[in-house]
């Protein structure tokens, strides 16, 4: 994909693109510690943006980041916040949402190569959405959208129901000590979560090293009413449209296999 830079491009710019220097969140909202009396599956990340990181907020934001409205909290979404995609991407096309995309390697890859599908990147991590921008700007990528909020109120309320084609979380927290597995992204209830985004027949593709978090995810999503498995045997083979990140490979120089999960939207009833 080519083009001129998005830098200074776009919608309303995004908020507070400099509040955020210190690793906190802008408007000096709360961080948040649970939502719908759950835990979060993040914690707060300190460290200063770089400067180029800053920059890439000032300049690419207004172009690449969704201005969300809040709730409770800075990376929380109001309940009746709504995506419109075609206003947010400027054409109807299919919708991939990546939930915790991290620096973007994947989402910026797939972007650059699909661009007749649009996607959705979801992170909390400020330094990685401008990670994000720069390298989607970088490489002329224009088919992306990144919002900073809580993956759960995104894909519950903020897209329309059955919005995405496919949702995809690679690699997400493992959060693997006895003590804080409460926190992980797929737990009990997740099926609901990640079904009212999905299009009917829409694609869950999910990907992990922590081998009782794989567990964890399939059964989850066996026993949830939404989806069914798109795999034979144990797990799924390796999505070819993943690229590797350094969560996998730090994954594979550990030791650990790495499996994958893929899971089609059951029919709404
Ligand atoms: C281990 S990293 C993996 C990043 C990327 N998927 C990869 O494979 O390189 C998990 C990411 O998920 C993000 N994350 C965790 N919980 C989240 C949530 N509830 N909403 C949005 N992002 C979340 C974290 O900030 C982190 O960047």
């Amino acid at each position: 994909m080519s083009g001129r830079s998005a830098r200074g491009a776009g919608r309303a710019a995004a908020p507070g693109p400099a509040a955020g220097r210190d690793g906190g969140y802008p408007g000096g909202m709360p961080e948040p510690r649970t939502f719908r009396d759950e835990p979060v599956s993040f914690v707060r990340r300190s460290g200063r943006m770089s400067e180029a990181q800053e920059r890439a907020f000032a300049e690419l934001a207004g172009f690449y980041v969704l201005d969300v409205p809040r709730d409770v909290a800075w990376t929380s979404v109001h309940p009746e916040a709504r995506l419109d995609p075609a206003a947010a991407y400027g054409r109807e096309a299919p919708l991939t949402v990546e939930v915790g995309s991290g620096q973007g390697h994947a989402i910026v890859a797939a972007a650059g190569a699909h661009p007749g599908r649009d996607f959705l990147a979801v992170e909390v991590f400020r330094a990685g959405l401008a990670r994000t921008m720069l390298d989607a700007d970088r490489e002329g990528v224009r088919n992306l959208r990144l919002v900073e909020a809580n993956a759960p109120e995104v894909l519950a309320t903020y897209l329309p129901a059955g919005a995405a084609d496919e949702v995809w979380i690679f690699f997400p927290d493992p959060w693997h000590k006895k003590r804080h597995t409460k926190r992980r992204l797929v737990r009990p209830g997740f099926g609901a979560t990640a079904g009212a985004a999905i299009r009917d027949g829409g694609v869950l593709r999910l990907a992990t090293d922590w081998e009782d978090y794989a567990l964890q995810m399939r059964e989850v999503l066996d026993e949830a009413p939404e989806f069914e498995r798109a795999f034979e045997g144990e797990w799924a083979e390796r999505f070819d449209g993943r690229v590797m990140t350094a969560f996998e490979r730090k994954g594979i120089a550990k030791g650990r296999d790495i499996r994958d999960l893929t899971y089609r939207r059951v029919p709404r009833g």
